[in-house]
């Protein structure tokens, strides 16, 4: 029987071509999303994976989720914890909610997520959970003060686990994408994405693939040996 994946925020974006990817080398995938339902939808027409929404978010939607998937498909045996968003403005003119709601969903989503499935990989003596994480969370970046607030903590949650995890199988690992060709990066404003295509060496944007197949990887039978590491694909664009 293949191992299930579950991919949060896996209908588009980075998260469309990790699933796919997961997909494509053999794995039973799963995708949570939180509110494109039409987006959703066609996904799972073009792929067949079926997809569950709801909010990272809120704990109890998470750990509803996940029973819900483990009744229906089978013990998850690899989370990629994905799901994230901006609220992009500078500190002057942040707002309580926007600092709110990119903690609530890029920092407490990652715990939201794993803390219910984290007993059942325990007992089950094997996990693979890769988190999402940014180039922004590394070097911080101008407007994304409750970003790259969250985008670093998610780095030290995955340092922490990796430590717990590693006598019962479970490997806890980070990838830091750096400006990838989606949605959220063709939403910052047309001079400032210029200004930071400018900024990296190989002269262009990541693709999301690039990121898939690290996320392959760090999922594999292949990588048990590497836990609490966070692999680094922004083009040169920052090095750590
Ligand atoms: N460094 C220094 N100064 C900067 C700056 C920077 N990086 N960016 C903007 N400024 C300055 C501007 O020059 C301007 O200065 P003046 O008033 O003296 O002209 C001032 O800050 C205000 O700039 P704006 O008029 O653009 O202010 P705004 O409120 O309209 O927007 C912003 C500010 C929201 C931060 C906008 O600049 C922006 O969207 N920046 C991009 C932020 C970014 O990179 N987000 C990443 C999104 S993708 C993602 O998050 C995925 C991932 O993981 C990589």
């Amino acid at each position: 029987m293949s191992r299930v994946a579950l991919v949060t925020g896996g209908s588009r974006g980075i998260g469309a071509a990790i699933s796919k990817a997961l997909q494509a080398a053999g794995y039973t995938v799963v995708a949570n999303y939180a509110g494109n339902d039409e987006a959703a939808a066609k996904f799972t027409a073009e792929t067949g994976i079926k997809t569950y929404k709801w909010s990272v978010a809120d704990y109890d939607a998470c750990s509803a989720g996940i029973e819900k998937i483990e009744a229906e498909v089978g013990p998850i045996d690899v989370l990629v914890n994905n799901a994230g968003i901006t609220r992009d403005a500078p500190f002057h003119k942040m707002t309580r909610e926007q600092w709110n709601e990119v903690i609530d969903t890029n920092l407490s989503g990652i715990f939201n997520m794993t803390h219910p499935l984290w007993a059942k990989m325990r007992e089950r003596k094997f996990g693979r959970i890769v988190n999402i994480s940014s180039i922004n969370g590394q070097k911080g970046q101008f407007g994304q003060a409750n970003y790259s607030a969250a985008k670093a903590g998610d780095l030290g949650f995955t340092k922490a686990l990796a430590q717990e995890g590693a006598r019962a199988g479970i490997t806890v690992n980070a990838i830091c994408p750096g400006y990838i060709a989606t949605e959220m990066v063709m939403a910052v404003p047309e001079k400032v994405r210029e200004a930071i295509i400018g900024q990296i060496p190989v002269g262009r944007l990541g693709e999301p693939e690039e990121i898939a197949r690290c996320v392959v990887f760090l999922s594999s039978d292949d990588a048990g040996f590497i836990t609490g590491s966070t692999i680094t694909a922004n083009g040169g664009q920052y090095f750590v």
